[in-house]
C-alpha cells in the first residue's frame, strides 16, 4: 500500500513544482520587494553600467547549472569548490554578484529570511534588461535557493563559443528550448562585452593556411586585432559584444549578424546555419518580434529546474549554504 500511495504524491507535486511560482508570491510576506529591488538595480546601474550585462550572462549560467536556485552565487570553501570557480565561468561579473547582495542586504532589513537570492537574481535580471532598453516580461515568484554548487558540474551544462551549431543546438534542445528559442535568447549578446581569448581563434588562429576569418567585416577584424594585440599577456582586454549599440538593448545584434560584425563564433554560427538563419533575418528587420520572442524565451529560461518547496531554502547569505554541506 505504501507505494502506490508515495507514486500517487509523486505525481501531485512534481508535474506541479513549476505552476507553484506566482506573481503575488511575496504580497502578503514582503510587499515592497519590487520596490526595493528595483531602487538596488537602478543605483547599481546609474554608478556601473556593466551591471546589467553581467547580470544578464549570471542568471543564463545560473539556470543553465542545478536551474535557477542562485547556485551560482555560491562561494568556494575548503570543503567544496563552488560554480562560480569553474573555468568556464570566463569572468563572471563582480557587478552583477554585487547587485543581488546589495538587494538581498536591503530585503533582509525589511523582511528578513523571506525573499530567496534565485527569485532576487530573477527580478534583478528583469529590471536590468529594461532599463538598458530591453522589453518588459513578468517575473513569476517562489524560487529556493538550491543546496547543490560544484564547479565541477558546470563544464557540462554550459556551451562554449567555439562548438559546432550542431552541438549548440543539441544543447539547448536537451535544456528544454527550440531552435528559435535559442536564437532569441543569443540576442542576449547585444550587451556587454567578451574577452579577447574568447574570440582570438576568429582573428589569429582561424586556420593553418588563413589567420583571420574571411567573413568578418575586415575593418571589424582590424580593430579587434589591435585591441587583442596582447591578449595573452593583457588578459583583461575585451571587445563589445554589439559593436555598434553595445550598452543598449535592441535588434542590433542581429544586424551586425548579417554584415560580418558578429564576435563570438557561436554568434556567426547563427546567420550561417539554414536552421537559425531565419530567425537571424526575423529578428534583424522587426525588433517587436524579437522582443516578444526574447520575453517569452527568458520566462521560460527562469522556471528552468526551480525548486520548490522544501527542494530548496531561502539563503540568509546569497554566496553561503544556510549551513555547511557534508
Ligand atoms: C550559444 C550559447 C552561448 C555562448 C557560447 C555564449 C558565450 C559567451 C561568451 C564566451 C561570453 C564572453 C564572456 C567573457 O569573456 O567575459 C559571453 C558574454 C555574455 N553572454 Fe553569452 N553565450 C551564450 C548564450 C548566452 C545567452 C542565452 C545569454 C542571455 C540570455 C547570454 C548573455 C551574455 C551576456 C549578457 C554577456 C556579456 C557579459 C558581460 O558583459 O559581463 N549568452 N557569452
Ligand atoms: C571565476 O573563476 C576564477 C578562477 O577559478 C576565480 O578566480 C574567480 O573569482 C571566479 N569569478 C567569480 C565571479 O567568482
Ligand atoms: C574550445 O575552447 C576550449 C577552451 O577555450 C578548448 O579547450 C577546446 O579545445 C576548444 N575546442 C575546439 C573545438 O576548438
Ligand atoms: C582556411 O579557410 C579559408 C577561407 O575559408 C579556406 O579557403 C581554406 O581552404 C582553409 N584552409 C584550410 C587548411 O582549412
Amino acid at each position: 500500500m505504501a507505494l502506490p500511495v508515495l507514486l500517487l504524491l509523486l505525481f501531485i507535486t512534481i508535474p506541479f513544482s513549476e505552476s507553484k511560482l506566482s506573481m503575488e508570491y511575496y504580497k502578503k510576506t514582503c510587499p515592497d520587494l519590487e520596490s526595493i529591488v528595483r531602487d538596488t538595480v537602478t543605483l547599481k546601474q546609474m554608478a556601473n553600467p556593466t551591471t546589467a550585462a553581467g547580470t544578464l550572462r549570471l542568471f543564463f549560467h545560473d539556470c543553465m547549472v542545478e536551474g535557477c536556485d542562485a547556485s551560482i552565487l555560491i562561494s568556494s570553501n575548503h570543503i567544496n569548490i563552488a560554480e562560480r570557480d569553474a573555468d568556464i565561468n570566463h569572468s563572471l561579473s563582480g557587478d552583477a554578484l554585487e547587485v543581488v547582495a546589495r538587494a538581498k542586504t536591503a530585503l533582509e532589513l525589511t523582511c528578513p529570511g523571506i525573499v530567496s537570492c534565485s527569485d532576487i537574481l530573477a527580478l534583478a535580471t528583469r529590471n536590468l534588461i529594461t532599463m538598458v532598453g530591453g522589453p518588459f516580461y513578468n517575473v513569476r515568484l517562489g524560487r529556493k535557493d538550491g543546496k547543490v554548487s560544484q564547479a565541477s558540474r558546470v563544464e557540462a551544462n554550459l556551451i562554449r563559443s567555439n562548438r559546432t551549431m550542431e552541438d549548440i543546438i543539441n544543447y539547448f534542445t536537451v535544456k528544454g528550448f527550440t531552435i528559435e528559442e535559442m536564437v532569441a535568447l543569443s540576442g542576449g549578446h547585444t550587451i556587454g562585452f567578451s574577452h579577447c581569448k574568447e574570440f582570438a581563434d576568429r582573428i589569429f588562429n582561424y586556420n593553418r593556411t588563413t589567420p583571420t576569418d574571411p567573413e568578418m567585416y575586415p575593418k571589424f577584424a582590424e580593430g579587434l586585432k589591435k585591441t587583442c594585440t596582447n591578449y595573452q599577456t593583457n588578459t583583461a582586454m575585451s571587445a563589445f559584444n554589439d559593436v555598434i549599440t553595445p550598452g543598449k538593448f535592441d535588434n542590433m545584434y542581429y544586424l551586425n549578424l548579417k554584415r560580418g560584425l558578429g564576435l563570438l563564433s557561436s554568434d556567426h554560427a547563427l546567420v550561417k546555419d539554414p536552421r537559425t538563419r531565419p530567425f537571424v533575418d526575423l529578428y534583424a528587420a522587426d525588433q517587436a518580434a524579437f522582443f516578444k520572442a526574447f520575453a517569452h524565451a527568458m520566462e521560460k529560461l527562469a522556471h528552468q529546474g526551480v525548486k520548490t518547496g522544501r527542494k530548496g531554502e531561502v539563503r540568509h547569505k546569497c554566496d553561503a549554504f544556510n549551513f555547511i554541506q557534508a
